[in-house]
C-alpha cells in the first residue's frame, strides 16, 4: 500500500487526524489493533472545551453534538456543607459542552465511511522503520494473518499509551516526566436524569466524587477509590451510598438509576517531551496523559491533532518544513498548561487522609469559589486556552 501518512491507531486522535488532511486534500490510511466494535463502545471522556467544538464543527463533525450535546455553563465546586457555582460565561465569556467520547468516536466511524477512508482494523506486529529518511514505511499483519507494508511520507503516531509508536524512537524515555497518583476513578453509567444541571466537583474527607452526565437520561458519576481495588468489591448499593455521602447537599437528593457500566481506572500524568523523531509524529495520548480532573485528555489529544494537521498540510501540500520542525515545541506549550491544570485539580480534590492536606485543600476551595481572579483561573483554564 502507498499513502502519504499512514495513521497509526483508530481511537480519536487518528479517526480526527485523517478527517483533517482529507479536508485539505492529503491522503491517509489508518491502522488499528483492536476491532471496530471495541473502539466504538470504549467509554471515556465526557467533557469538551471550546476550541474541540471548534474544530470539530470545521470538520463538519459538530451537527449531532450540536442537537444531542449539552452545552454548560459552569460547573459546581462543593465541600460538606457548601456548594458553589461557577460561571465560565461570567468569568470568561466561554462555555462547554458535554457529549461522549464514545458519540465522537461514533461520528467519526460515520464520516470515515461516507468518506471511503481506508481503515485497516484488528492488526497486529505492527513496526515502524526508515522514520529518519523522507520515505518511511509501517509493516504489520492484517486480520487475516497477511504481512502488509504501507509506503508513506510521514507516519503519525496515534496509537495511545500502550503503543507502538513512542517506543519506536530511540532513546525516548530520556525525554519523559511522569507522576503516578495513589489514586483511581471508579465510574460508573447510570439510567438516570441527572440530578443536577451542571458537572459537580466534590471534595469529601472520604474522598472526591464527580457528577457528570451523558444525556437528560444518563448519568455519568465517579468517586476516587484506591487504584488497586478491585471492581467487584463495589456492588452498585455501595456505590451509591458511597456518593450520596460525598456529594450529600441538604435539601439536595441523588437519584439513583440501573448501573449499566462500571470501572476503574489509574490516574497518572506523562509527558513525553520528544513528539517528533524524523518523520514520525506523535498525537494524543500516544504523547501525554492527563489525570481526568480537569477533563483534559480528549481534548488535548483534539489541540494535537489541529496543529499536527496544520504542520502536515503544510510540509506535505507546499514542501514547507517549518511548522512540521516546531511542531512539538508548540503543542508543547497547551501540552504543559493542560498538565499543570489536571495536576492542581487532582490535588486541591482527592484526598490523602492528611490533616494538613485537608485544610489547604479547603482553604483553596474556598479562594476559587470567593476570589473572581480565582474562579477566572479556573475558568479560563477548564474551557482551554487558545493553542
Ligand atoms: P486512544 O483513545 O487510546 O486510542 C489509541 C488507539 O490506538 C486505540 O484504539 C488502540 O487500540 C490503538 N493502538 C494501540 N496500539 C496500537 C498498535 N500497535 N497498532 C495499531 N493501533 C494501536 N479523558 C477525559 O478527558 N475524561 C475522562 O473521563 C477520561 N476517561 C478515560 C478513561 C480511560 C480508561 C482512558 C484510557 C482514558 C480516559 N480519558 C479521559 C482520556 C481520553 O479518553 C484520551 O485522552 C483519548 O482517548 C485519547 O485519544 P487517543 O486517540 O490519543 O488514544
Ligand atoms: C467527565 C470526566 C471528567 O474527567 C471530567 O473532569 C468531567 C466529566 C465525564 O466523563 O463526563
Amino acid at each position: 500500500m502507498k499513502t502519504q501518512v499512514a495513521i497509526i491507531g483508530g481511537g480519536p486522535t487518528g479517526l480526527l487526524l485523517s478527517r483533517y488532511l482529507a479536508k485539505h486534500g492529503v491522503e491517509s490510511i489508518v491502522i488499528e489493533d483492536r476491532s471496530r466494535d471495541y473502539v466504538m463502545t470504549r467509554i471515556r471522556a465526557g467533557m469538551l472545551e471550546t476550541g474541540t467544538v471548534e474544530l470539530l464543527d470545521e470538520l463538519g463533525l459538530a451537527d449531532r453534538l450540536y442537537k444531542e450535546g449539552m452545552e454548560h455553563e459552569g460547573i459546581y465546586l462543593q465541600w460538606p456543607g457548601e456548594r458553589h457555582h461557577i460561571n465560565f460565561k461570567q468569568l470568561v465569556g466561554k462555555t462547554c459542552w458535554v457529549y461522549g467520547q464514545t458519540e465522537i468516536q461514533h461520528d467519526l466511524h460515520v464520516a470515515c465511511d461516507a468518506a471511503g477512508q481506508e481503515i485497516h482494523y484488528e492488526v497486529s506486529n505492527v513496526e515502524l522503520h526508515d522514520m529518519e529518511s523522507t520515505s518511511p514505511y509501517v509493516t504489520f499483519t492484517d486480520k487475516d494473518g497477511n504481512a502488509q507494508r504501507i509506503d508513506c511520507d510521514v507516519i503519525a503516531g496515534c496509537d495511545g499509551f500502550w503503543g507502538v509508536s513512542r517506543k519506536s524512537i530511540p532513546d525516548v524515555e530520556k525525554g519523559t516526566f511522569e507522576r503516578v497518583y495513589p489514586y483511581g476513578w471508579l465510574g460508573i453509567l447510570a439510567r438516570v436524569k441527572p440530578s443536577a444541571d451542571e458537572l459537580i466537583y466534590a471534595w469529601h474527607p472520604d474522598g472526591f466524587a464527580l457528577l457528570s452526565m451523558r444525556s437528560p437520561e444518563v448519568s455519568r458519576l465517579y468517586i476516587q477509590v484506591d487504584p488497586n481495588d478491585d471492581i467487584n468489591n463495589w456492588p452498585d448499593d455501595r456505590i451509591w451510598d458511597e456518593l450520596d455521602k460525598r456529594l450529600a447537599l441538604d435539601g439536595w437528593t441523588l437519584e439513583r438509576g440501573e448501573v449499566f457500566e462500571k470501572s476503574i481506572v489509574a490516574m497518572r500524568s506523562f509527558v513525553s517531551s520528544t513528539m517528533q523523531h524524523g518523520r514520525l509524529f506523535l498525537a494524543g495520548d500516544s504523547a501525554h496523559i492527563v489525570p481526568p480532573t480537569g477533563a483534559k485528555g480528549l481534548n488535548l489529544a483534539v489541540s494535537d491533532v489541529r496543529i499536527l494537521g496544520e504542520s502536515l498540510v503544510a510540509l506535505l501540500n507546499d514542501g514547507n518544513e517549518e511548522m512540521a520542525a516546531t511542531y512539538t515545541n508548540r503543542a508543547l506549550t497547551k501540552i504543559w498548561r493542560a498538565t499543570h491544570f489536571s495536576y492542581w485539580m487532582t490535588s486541591m480534590l482527592h484526598t490523602t487522609g492528611d490533616r494538613f492536606d485537608y485544610a489547604m485543600q479547603l482553604s483553596q476551595l474556598r479562594h476559587v469559589t470567593m476570589s473572581r481572579n480565582a474562579a477566572a483561573n479556573l475558568a479560563e483554564n477548564y474551557c482551554g486556552l487558545p493553542i
